[in-house]
């Protein structure tokens, strides 16, 4: 497999910088030369990530709340003002409410975090593709998660939206890898558990292994497109 493995000078956008997984990731990237804007949610977290992630490269904060529908548009709009083209898109940023069933859930819930887990991912795919096209071998990766995959679906009813918005953010990846074959890889991560704050103390894995687990998944031929990967690793939707 020819891996890609020089990331100097790359944009990459990645979404929910400000901690966990795409605060790791941000680091890696950082530290092989690319221009990274970052978003996060809470100003004074995103501050806080800002200042450490500085030290490393060019990393620029974006402020946006994916709950509020506007912030999809004015995160492109951002990206746009600063580069003519992108090389990355990282949906990564998305929530997850631990609840044991639809009963416990409500109705509300699914309502909400669609929006954050998958329509902030579908609309950022929708209003930057032009800004990809111009990129060099442009690839979306799509921050999905074991616990929505269709055999996890099959045996497991605990946090049903959150597992939904993720078998759903599969289905995305699929579609939007059809639609832009041949001029920008889309693809779907799963990060493993890890002890993030979304994923608790009693996660087998660090935070770093996620961001390690993106760079491989970036580092992937540009061939490879509309598949579902543990890191470099081929698994099933
Ligand atoms: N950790 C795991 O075990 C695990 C397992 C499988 C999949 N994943 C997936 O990996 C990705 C990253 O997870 P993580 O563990 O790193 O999560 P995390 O530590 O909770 O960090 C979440 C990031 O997303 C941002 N964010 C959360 N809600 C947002 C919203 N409504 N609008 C905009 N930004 C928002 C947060 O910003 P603020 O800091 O401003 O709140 C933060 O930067 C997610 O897609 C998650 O589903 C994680």
């Amino acid at each position: 497999m020819a891996l890609m493995t020089d990331f100097k000078g790359k944009k990459i956008l990645i979404t929910g910088a400000s901690r966990g997984i795409g605060f790791e990731s941000a680091k890696l990237f950082l530290a092989a030369g690319a221009h990274v804007i970052g978003t996060g949610r809470d100003q004074e977290r995103l501050d806080h990530a800002s200042a450490e992630l500085s030290t490393i490269g060019d990393f620029h904060p974006l402020i946006a709340d994916f709950d509020d529908p506007a912030a999809p548009a004015l995160v492109a709009q951002a990206v746009e003002a600063r580069w003519d083209s992108l090389d990355f898109l990282l949906n990564n940023a998305a929530v997850q409410t631990y609840k044991s069933d639809w009963e416990d859930e409500g109705l509300d819930l699914l309502q909400s975090q669609l929006r954050c887990n998958l329509f902030a991912q579908h609309e950022l795919i929708f209003r930057l593709q032009h800004l990809l096209r111009k990129g060099s071998e442009p690839r979306i990766v799509n921050v999905s998660s074991g616990a929505g995959t269709l055999e996890s679906l099959k045996t497991s009813s605990d946090m049903p939206t959150y597992r939904l918005t993720k078998y759903a953010l599969g289905g995305l990846t699929l579609l939007w890898a059809e639609t832009l074959r041949g001029r920008v890889a889309v693809n779907a991560l799963d990060p493993g558990w890890l002890k993030t704050d979304l994923g608790g103390p009693h996660a087998p894995g660090e935070p770093a292994d996620g961001g390690q687990r993106m760079w491989e998944i970036c580092s992937l031929p540009w061939s490879e497109s509309g598949k579902f990967w543990y890191g470099n690793q081929e698994i099933d939707f």
